[in-house]
């Protein structure tokens, strides 16, 4: 299975400029890697997808969020259509910083079923509510929650679509300590996540950076990374890159 490397950008960077550089040395660095083993996609913020799209042309472009109807009165919304004007092919949907600000299981149903329907390969990040301390028996039944309620009406068969386990306090900032899990405990998780969506190809997100990256590589069950703020900086993002290209 082709490893899958997101950028999460988030909220950054501030500037077009910035943006248009950061895109531009991710693009070029990725010249360099064998897009039969790897593939990587920029998330940028929705503000920024118009001018991504000339930048980069080897990497997939993709969304950090959508709208989970396809069009009328919802202010501040983006829909699907929207996206697919900017070549736009991949979208993350149920992030748990997004979650954090109201979003529930049923509208993140929504947002996958609609993401699907337009051919948007979501990426449905599950995790939310683990703690450091909690047993892998019980993080499961919490991911085995979110999968039911997130993937409901989605024909698991066709669907092409991914799924990130993101365990909250893992994330770099914001809600996180900044410290990835052990290789180990994401491994036994993203196992357990293929037992009930066998076909999708499921990740690891939480303070990946060039340091540990390789670890979560060679665990070979994990089929790839949603990167938040070493996606960027070149440098790191390309580092990781390679270290899913190498196994
Ligand atoms: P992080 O973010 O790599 O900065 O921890 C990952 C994410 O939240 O997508």
């Amino acid at each position: 299975m082709k490893r899958l490397i997101i950028a999460n950008w988030k909220m950054n960077p501030q500037t077009l400029d910035e943006a248009r550089r950061i895109a531009s040395q991710i693009e070029h660095g990725f010249l360099g890697i064998d897009r039969s083993k790897v593939e990587a996609a920029i998330c940028s913020p929705f503000v920024f997808l118009p001018m991504i799209k000339h930048a980069v042309h080897f990497i997939r472009l993709g969304a950090q969020d959508l709208a989970a109807f396809d069009g009328g009165p919802y202010t501040g919304e983006v829909s699907a259509n929207q996206l697919l004007e900017f070549g736009t092919n991949l979208v993350i949907v149920g992030h748990s910083e997004r979650r954090a600000l109201g979003e529930g299981d049923s509208l993140v149903n929504g947002k996958m079923r609609i993401a699907l329907e337009h051919k948007l390969e979501p990426i449905l990040c599950v995790g939310f509510g683990t703690t450091k301390n909690m047993k892998d028996a019980d993080v499961k039944k919490i991911i085995g929650a979110q999968l039911k309620k997130g993937l409901r009406h989605v024909n698991l068969k066709k669907a092409r679509l991914a799924i990130t386990y993101e365990p909250v306090w893992a994330i770099s900032r914001g809600l996180g300590t900044g410290k990835a899990v052990a290789p180990s405990h994401a491994a036994a998780i993203i196992k357990f996540i293929k037992t009930r969506v066998p076909k999708a190809r499921v990740l690891y997100g939480g303070s990946i950076d060039s340091k540990n990256s390789a670890g979560f590589a060679s665990e070979g069950v994990i089929d790839g990374g949603l990167v938040g703020g070493a996606s960027l900086h070149r440098e790191e993002f390309l580092s990781i890159i390679k270290d899913f290209q190498n196994i």
